[in-house]
């Protein structure tokens, strides 16, 4: 599989990552076919592993934590809190590192930065980056990132408060027509040398009628990997398949997807970019900018 540079931080990692949210019993993954498919996932060479505290009430990190235990050095660990305090970020990372088998995490994310009121309370006095840059210091995180579905200048703002080492954010082909992390906010990071991980790949479910064309349209991004929530093994196998023979789309191919796609551009069926996200009725930009 073709590998990039990951920002300033020297490693390279296979353009295809693992979206770790759905290893679990909600999305009816048995913790045998999560280990199995998370083994498979590193023997076929994916090194990147996404996961949070927030996820399944901490299911899916105890599942990633069973091969972890395992195989710690062939996994690149990222985690992140909900939190928004010092202390309560915290404890949601000793958490983390208990649910995980392992004493550090390879990266720890500010999580779902959707507005500019939730980067202040992150960014703020007693905020919970003052828990990232500590726990960095203790050697318990190795890498601090922050992740945005929602609006890219919130990013641009968040780079200008603190060095970021990576960013998770949003940019399945939906996403090119509103709000655009890859317009707006990919050559910025790019400039500061921050990686940038691509998710909502398969537009959480509105896309998965064309996950060839989804992938292959998010691997031809300039970002530095992509995650893909992956929760059975048939799924891991057919975007292997994609990336280890990956070509990106023809101009021509790329522009026909977009208009077939768009009338998928909604905020039923992107509820990310949403203004609301439990009640997805409006687009976002009702407060846009300060
Ligand atoms: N704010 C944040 O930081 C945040 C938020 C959400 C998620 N994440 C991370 O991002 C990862 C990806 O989640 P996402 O929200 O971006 O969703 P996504 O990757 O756009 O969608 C994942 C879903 O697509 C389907 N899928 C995957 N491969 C497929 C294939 N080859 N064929 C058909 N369907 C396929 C599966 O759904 P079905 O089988 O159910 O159809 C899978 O659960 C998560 O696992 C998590 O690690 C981060």
């Amino acid at each position: 599989m073709e590998t990039r540079p990951f920002g300033k931080t020297g490693e390279f990692f296979p353009i295809l990552s693992f979206g770790g949210q759905r290893i679990v019993d909600e999305h009816h993954c048995t913790e045998e076919e999560a280990i199995e498919i998370v083994n498979t996932a590193i023997d076929r060479g994916i090194r990147y592993f996404d996961t949070a505290w927030a996820y399944s009430k901490g299911q899916a990190e105890a599942r990633l934590g069973k091969v972890v235990k395992e195989r710690r050095s062939e996994m690149w660990i990222a985690t992140k809190t909900v939190h928004t305090t010092r202390d309560g970020a915290r404890r949601q990372l000793e958490e983390s590192l208990t649910r995980l088998q392992t004493d550090h995490v390879d990266e720890w994310r500010l999580h779902n930065v959707y507005s500019y009121g939730r980067l202040d309370a992150f960014t703020g006095r007693g905020g919970a980056l003052e828990a990232a840059v500590q726990a960095r210091d203790e050697g318990l995180v190795r890498h601090i990132s922050i992740s945005c579905h929602t609006d890219p200048q919130i990013l641009i703002e968040a780079l200008d408060r603190f060095p970021f080492d990576s960013t998770l954010i949003a940019t399945s082909a939906l996403d090119h027509f509103i709000l655009s992390f890859v317009e707006e906010f990919v050559p910025v990071a790019n400039a500061h040398g921050v990686a940038t991980i691509g998710m909502k790949v398969m537009g959480l479910g509105s896309l998965t009628h064309e996950p060839e064309r989804a992938l292959r349209y998010a691997l031809g991004l300039p970002l530095s990997t992509v995650i893909v929530g992956m929760e059975t093994m048939a799924q891991l196998e057919q975007n292997l398949a994609v990336a280890e023979s990956f070509t990106p789309l023809s101009d021509e191919e790329r522009l026909g997807f977009f208009r077939e796609i768009m009338p998928l551009v909604r905020p039923d069926k992107m509820p990310w970019k949403a203004a609301d996200w439990e009640n997805p009725t409006e687009w976002v930009p009702r407060n846009r900018g300060r």
